[in-house]
């Protein structure tokens, strides 16, 4: 059956349908002659009789009953394909799928939010982690779209930034130099300082200002989350640097300050990315043209008064 064609199948269709060659071809706007052809092809293909003539009517044959049915079957799909993808073509349904670093889970959702309520027959995967992670995920084309703060090395992406997403120092709100004005980055040094596992772009930027300075840290605990590095400095045991969103829930009422030290806060953005030459799809395109257009807007809105 692999050498049938799809207009054989229709034209088999319209002639069981009527019992009549000469009906199915008025149907089509074929002529009498074709029909009857494409129907002996088909059954040169199936390599049994599909009709039989009996007197003056035409009968299906068991093959042709059977492929009758098929052919329902087949057309039955392929016009609920159809309406999906007009479904999907009017942004009615289908999944988004987008990667975002740690940071971004104190944003995205928020910005996702309003996006939902406009298409509400979409479905979102949002997936969580860091940018090695999300590296990987973009060589092997895993989701629709990236959300990072440092861009790949060698990957041929797409870039676009949409808003700031600065570092900042982190300290116990009850910390000696939490008054103090233009801290020197090497008293900072001094402090035990609690940083993010490796593959976290806030560990790379964090080391490469101190590098750049020429200068060590005294690294006493490595923690591969944001929140479990909040609550680690709230107990006492050091110091870190995380993006200011990470405070997006306490906000000033977090038991956390923010250090005033040289270098500080380092500014970055928070880029949507995919890879070059990916056909996004319709809704994956409307989500990054929200983001671009409304998304600085959406968090800001919906932001703890005063931290953005
Ligand atoms: P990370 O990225 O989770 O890889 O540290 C966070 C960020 O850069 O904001």
């Amino acid at each position: 059956m692999q050498n049938a064609t799809l207009h054989q199948l229709k034209v088999f269709e319209a002639v069981a349908r009527h019992s009549s060659f000469t009906r199915a071809a008025e149907e089509l706007f074929l002529t009498q002659p074709t029909v009857s052809m494409q129907v002996k092809q088909l059954s040169k293909t199936v390599g049994m009789p599909l009709f039989e003539q009996i007197g003056k009517r035409l009968y299906l044959t068991p093959a042709g009953k059977e492929l009758y049915s098929t052919c329902q079957e087949v057309f039955d799909r392929l016009s609920q394909f159809e309406i999906a993808i007009a479904d999907l073509k009017g942004l009615k349904q289908g999944t988004l799928r987008i990667a975002v670093v740690t940071t971004a889970k104190y944003v995205i959702p928020r910005i996702l939010g309003p996006f939902c309520q406009r298409y509400p027959g979409i479905d979102i995967s949002l997936t969580v982690t860091n940018h090695q992670y999300i590296f990987d995920s973009l060589s092997v084309n895993r989701d629709d779209l990236y959300i990072i703060s440092q861009l790949p090395d060698d990957s041929e992406a797409q870039t676009h930034p949409f808003m700031e997403n600065p570092l900042v120092v982190l300290a116990p709100g009850n910390h000696p130099l939490a008054h103090e004005k233009d801290i020197p980055l090497e008293r900072l040094a001094e402090e035990p300082f609690i940083m993010r596992e490796p593959g976290s772009g806030t560990r790379k930027a964090v080391q490469k200002l101190f590098d750049d300075h020429g200068i060590s840290m005294r690294v006493k605990l490595d923690l591969g989350s944001n929140e479990a590095i909040k609550q680690a400095i709230a107990g006492g045991l050091g110091v870190s640097v995380l993006s200011k969103h990470t405070l997006a829930l306490e906000g000033l009422n977090s038991q956390l300050a923010i250090l005033d030290v040289e270098g500080f806060p380092i500014h970055r953005q928070w880029y949507v990315v995919y890879p070059s030459g990916k056909q996004l799809s319709a809704i994956a395109q409307a989500f990054f043209d929200y983001l671009l257009n409304e998304g600085k807007q959406v968090a800001e809105r919906t932001a703890f008064q005063g931290l953005l």
